[in-house]
């Protein structure tokens, strides 16, 4: 690049990142980054003995304040009240294993994505015959209300979907015969069956990834949340908070 196009490019760049500058940053800068989360969905968020919300987005979203040089606070409330809760902002980001769909990207600013995963059937294990949609078809199919996965089961010819508002209900409910199946991410279905020995994955039904999620009009927070998420990428920080969460 020439002096010229230099000189053009750094000012088209001083432009467009005064343009982003929206206040988010500045805001989160002066009250903290407040995190909603709902910790129903091991090893992205869940309780631990000591009812203090943990997990992967948990750390991950620690290291991102941290680059940033803010404070975190994370709160816990219902998943289908988190979209809700940033609009009305009760809240700065969803860190909540969200996936990203077209129809979310009309509600909310996606950050870079930080996980893909499939959305699998979950069933116990005298039933490995529900390894497909159409095998669904009479039987009753467990999911969270508001998810993406409860979309994909009422999708699913014949079946009938039980929502539930916490995804480790609907765990408890399916171990304890009340339904016949879940959809599920695979990676929590896998902490699942690890805590409920009858439970096992027996079908894959969609692909999907995952991302943090800031008001529409925060694109100077979602800018500056990418930049750390680059860093901590590169810095292998990322990975290694990945490789804690999923290798549990
Ligand atoms: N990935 C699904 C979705 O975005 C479910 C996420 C549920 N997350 C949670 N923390 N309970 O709809």
């Amino acid at each position: 690049m020439n002096k010229i196009a230099l000189l053009i490019s750094a000012s088209l760049f001083a432009v467009s990142a005064s343009a982003q500058t929206q206040g988010c940053v500045a805001n989160v800068q002066k009250n903290g980054l407040t995190v909603g989360t709902s910790p129903d969905y091991p090893p992205f968020e869940s309780l631990d003995n000591n009812n203090q919300i943990v997990g992967l987005d948990v750390d991950m979203v620690n290291a991102i304040g941290k680059k940033m040089g803010v404070k975190v606070n994370i709160v816990g409330q219902s998943f289908d009240g988190l979209i809700p809760a940033l609009i009305s902002k009760k809240i700065d980001l969803i860190a909540a294993g969200m996936t990203v769909t077209p129809e979310r990207k009309k509600a909310v600013n996606f950050t870079l994505p930080y996980d893909n995963s499939e959305n699998v059937i979950m069933a116990r294990k005298e039933n490995l015959s529900y390894a497909t949609a159409a095998k669904l078809s009479g039987k009753s199919v467990g999911a969270q209300i508001g998810s993406t996965q409860e979309e994909l089961a009422r999708g699913i010819k014949g079946a009938s979907v039980k929502s539930f508002n916490l995804y480790t209900d609907a765990a408890v409910a399916l171990q304890t015969r009340q339904i016949d199946s879940l959809v599920i991410d695979r990676v929590v279905g896998e902490q699942f069956a690890k805590t409920y020995p009858d439970l096992r994955i027996t079908g894959m039904l969609s692909k999907n990834e995952k991302a943090l999620a800031v008001r529409k009009d925060c694109g100077d927070l979602v800018n500056r949340i990418n930049a750390a998420v680059i860093q901590l990428r590169k810095s292998g920080e990322l990975q290694a908070i990945s490789k804690k969460w999923l290798s549990k």
